[in-house]
């Protein structure tokens, strides 16, 4: 088959061929319909990823149809269209991942592929509400943005939040995700053009983090909030926390901007603030997850739909970050 493989551990990435998967125990194997690609694809084309292996095919967010269960497993499965979780063995608690927690695609092999075999419990049917783009584009980011917001930030319907770089997966679904829940959602960017995008989708209002003494006009203009959702961090992750009321939280969960922050902490200590992070999400929360998704027929947003023998293209094109949403790959 054809797939996406990381060939080296300098970052090497070739659209090539690889081996097809087979449905080991307790294991299923999915024609690929559609994946979507994340920060963490890039970071690992970068070098900027622990323990990257190789050779490995890259991607964690997947759908497709199942074509192979294995012996014992369960039928009813097959020829179901279905989205993978991508979070393996997250372990037995809530509060936080065990000791043999991984992310789909390193080191074990992803979505960049015509076939992945996956273990049968991180299936999942496939929203019936969504295309195939957008449910490739569903489960990492709308996992993860679901937990930072609703599990770590305990983000309520008359509060109001910050969601920081909008441009991004994750922000542009917990934008979704926060504005259905009935909470006021306020959003920075580094683009005109994308606060605008965002306010059409149900930002109330948004700020151009690139402009001068921009956290300043902020506060005037819209005062301080309850929670904010960062996945930037950088130079600029002290300037949040004076947005943040006296007992505030901001969930943190990324650093795209760098991931060395200047922290002011007499913010921290004399507003008694919270600072949470957020990585992925437990079985129940990607089950929690496509519920909300579910009931509020939430639709995440597509960026650019791509062949997969672009991907090495499109990856390296995330040096930039022009895209408003997610970059989704076509496969079959
Ligand atoms: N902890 C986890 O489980 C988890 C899961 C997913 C992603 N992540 C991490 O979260 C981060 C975002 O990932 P993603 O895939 O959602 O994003 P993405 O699609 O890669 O987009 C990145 C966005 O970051 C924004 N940005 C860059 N510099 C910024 C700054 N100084 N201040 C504010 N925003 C800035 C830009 O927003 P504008 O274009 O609007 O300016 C850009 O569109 C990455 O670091 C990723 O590795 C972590």
């Amino acid at each position: 088959m054809k797939a996406l493989v990381l060939t080296s551990t300098d970052g090497t990435l070739e659209f090539t061929s690889a081996e097809e998967p087979a449905a080991g125990p307790g294991m299923a194997v999915i024609a690929l319909q559609a994946a979507a690609v994340n920060r963490r694809d890039f970071w690992i084309t970068q070098g900027g990823y622990p323990n990257i292996q190789a050779p490995c095919i890259l991607g964690s967010d997947g759908v497709g149809i199942v074509e192979t269960v294995s012996e014992g497993g369960d039928p009813s499965w097959l020829g179901k269209e279905v989205v993978i979780y991508p979070s393996l063995d997250w372990g037995e608690s809530q509060e936080a991942q065990g000791e043999d927690f991984r992310i789909l695609g390193m080191p074990d092999h992803g979505t960049f592929a015509e076939k992945i075999s996956v273990p049968l419990q991180q299936l999942a049917e496939k929203p019936a509400h969504l295309t195939i783009h957008e449910a490739a584009a569903l489960p990492l980011a709308a996992l993860t943005a679901y937990r930072a917001l609703f599990l770590q930030g305990q983000l309520q319907p008359h509060e109001s939040i910050l969601i920081t770089g909008i441009g991004g997966g994750v922000a542009t679904i917990a934008l979704k995700m926060a504005h259905a829940s009935g909470a006021r959602v306020v959003v920075s960017s580094s683009s005109d053009e994308k606060l605008a995008r965002a306010i059409s989708l149900g930002a109330s209002a948004g700020v151009n983090y690139t402009g001068e003494n921009w956290a300043e006009r902020f506060l005037s203009e819209h005062g301080r909030l309850d929670l904010i959702l960062d996945g930037a961090a950088g130079r600029d992750f002290g300037a949040l926390l004076p947005l943040i009321r006296p007992g505030g939280r901001v969930v943190s969960y990324g650093g795209t901007a760098g991931p060395s922050v200047t922290f002011p902490i007499r913010y921290h200590f004399w507003n008694q603030l919270q600072l949470i992070g957020s990585t992925m999400g437990s079985p129940s929360d990607f089950a929690d997850m496509i519920s909300f998704v579910e009931k509020h027929e939430l639709r995440p947003e597509i960026d650019s739909v791509t062949p997969l023998e672009e991907g090495v293209d499109l990856i390296s094109s995330m040096a930039r970050s022009p895209q408003f949403g997610k970059l989704v790959l076509q496969i079959s």
